[in-house]
């Protein structure tokens, strides 16, 4: 049994992509599967933490033991997350929320006769996890980032504007990490603090590296 170190903790996840619907049988999505998310909420579990996890449509097995909120839309997930925020200690953002969605939803099937082309109009989503690091009280906040170049320097800027205590940055233009993999390599940004690489392991162990590392920072803040 592993050591129940999270035990009086609450711990909110994010897991999986968000849909943005186009008409009721067509979305916008991206290649997230969950099983991050998914693994960060088993492993909060397993140490003993009361898990909520958010998360979009998604073909994975339900973690047991966890208070599971399913969403599709980026407004959704919003919505989710804010109303969970308050009561919790550990906050993870590993979904892939899309940062656009289609301006109009069409309420009928789009017809394609007559067209050549088509233009879609998008409009920006909310940044979830923006507006959570802007009202973040007692909370630790982790976010991912997804980059296929210049893993660091994008990172590294993402971190500082999100006010997010660690970024957890992964390459996704690897194919034997990031999306869907059971496997995945990241490297830890801290604001003041020297980048850590964690080398490729399961999604359960980075998963556990991640709740090491938020224990330490509540242990210092405490002192
Ligand atoms: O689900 P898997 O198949 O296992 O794949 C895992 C993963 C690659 C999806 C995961 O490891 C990961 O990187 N998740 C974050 C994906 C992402 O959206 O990254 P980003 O760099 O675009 O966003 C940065 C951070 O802001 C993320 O914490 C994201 O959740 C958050 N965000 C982004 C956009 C938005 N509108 N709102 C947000 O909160």
């Amino acid at each position: 049994d592993k050591q129940q170190d999270l035990q009086g903790k609450c711990v909110l996840i994010s897991a999986g992509s968000t849909v943005e619907p186009l008409d009721p049988v067509r979305y916008l999505s991206n290649n997230s599967t969950g099983k991050m998310g998914f693994s960060i909420a088993q492993a909060a579990q397993q140490r003993g933490a009361e898990v909520i996890l958010v998360a979009g449509p998604n073909h994975l097995a339900l973690p047991t033991g966890v208070n599971y909120q399913p969403v599709k839309t980026a407004q959704q997930m919003e919505q989710k997350m804010l109303e969970f925020y308050p009561q919790a200690d550990f906050v993870i953002m590993a979904a892939a929320v899309a940062d656009f969605r289609p301006m109009r939803t069409a309420e009928q099937k789009i017809k394609k006769t007559g067209l050549d082309q088509l233009t879609l109009e998008l409009v920006r989503n909310p940044d979830i996890l923006l507006e959570l690091g802007n009202r973040k009280q007692q909370q630790l906040l982790v976010g991912f980032a997804a980059e296929t170049q210049q893993l660091l320097a994008n990172a590294t800027a993402k971190m500082q504007r999100k006010k997010v205590d660690l970024l957890v940055a992964n390459d996704v233009s690897r194919a034997d990490v990031g999306f869907g993999t059971s496997q995945n390599e990241v490297v830890f940004l801290r604001p003041q603090a020297d980048p850590q690489l964690v080398s490729k392991r399961s999604k359960s162990a980075i998963a556990d590296k991640i709740f090491d590392l938020l224990l330490d920072l509540d242990h210092q803040r405490r002192k």
